[in-house]
């Protein structure tokens, strides 16, 4: 599709993109209730969670909390998790701490990587945080191992907190009897859904500034229309909205109506 739409309305860049700065982040209700157990998290050195439905703004939330951490207090690990084995996890945790090993042995991979958390908290005064993205596709496997990574001088210093974020199934996925010792130092969780319709025409409203108009250009139908079709998740809502102002202008209409909305519905999961 032609990018006709954006000199037709004026967007001084694309709209509703994935790549916005943390600068023009939303600053949601939701997202600030995850901020805050986030450093709450952090401060106690445990492990927090954060599920949602797909594309409601979990990782984006967490691109915000990890932006208000002083780059010189704070050494972040962020890992995307997968649905290898607990190896495989072991391998990306060993590459966000940029640790040069080749080894095979579980042994010596995980003293290594408690050596470099206990080296950075004790010799470079650095507070290490690990987030793991998409941790409901970890195996039943790593939660059961994962509390080991957080055990250092018998258990008695919390030196790495640890947030997972991803889908409900992870919640499913720490209620097994495996993943109890993992489960047992969550401290604090939530849960982000869909927004409500002011919710939605605010995130609407931020979107079309962000890309350099400030005025509205959907009609309160295309609003609903919008908000009924996402479910006011933010992902599926920057796909209808894009869709319909690409609608709206192959028409030359300089609004977007219900039924821009619905047929740009077509085009999308
Ligand atoms: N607070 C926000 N401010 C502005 N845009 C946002 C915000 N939250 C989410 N978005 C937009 O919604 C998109 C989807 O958000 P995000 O990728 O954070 O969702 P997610 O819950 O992590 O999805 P998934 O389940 O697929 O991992 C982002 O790329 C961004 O465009
Ligand atoms: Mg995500």
């Amino acid at each position: 599709m032609n990018d006709h739409y954006r000199t037709f309305f004026g967007f001084t860049k694309e709209p509703f993109i994935t790549d916005i700065e943390c600068k023009e982040i939303l600053k949601t209700p939701q997202l600030i209730d995850v901020k805050i157990r986030f450093d709450y998290v952090t401060r106690l050195g445990a492990l927090g969670i954060v599920t949602g439905e797909v594309g409601s703004g979990k990782s984006t939330a967490i691109r915000y909390a990890l932006s208000t951490l002083h780059p010189s207090e704070y050494r972040p690990l962020y890992i995307t998790a997968s649905s290898g084995s607990i190896m495989e996890f072991y391998r990306q945790l060993k590459d966000a701490l940029d640790i040069y090993l080749k080894s095979n042995s579980k042994a010596v991979m995980t003293k290594t990587i408690k050596q470099e958390i206990a080296n950075l908290v004790l010799e470079k005064k650095q507070k290490v945080v690990l987030i793991v993205d998409e941790a409901s596709l970890m195996r039943l496997e790593v939660f059961a191992e994962l509390h080991t990574l957080c055990q250092f001088e018998k258990d008695r210093k919390p030196w790495l907190p640890i947030i997972l974020l991803g889908q409900t199934s992870l919640i499913d996925k720490l209620t097994f009897r495996s993943s109890l010792p993992l489960a047992s130092r969550v401290i604090a969780k939530c849960h982000l859904e869909g927004v409500d319709l002011a919710g939605m025409e605010a995130y609407l409203r931020h979107h079309l500034s962000i890309a350099g108009l400030d005025r509205s250009l959907f009609e309160p139908q295309a609003i609903i229309a919008i908000h009924q079709g996402s479910g006011g998740l933010f992902r599926k809502a920057n796909h209808l909205a894009r869709g319909g102002l690409i609608a709206a202008a192959a028409q030359k209409l300089s609004v977007v109506s219900a039924d821009h909305i619905r047929l740009a519905a077509t085009e999308i999961f």
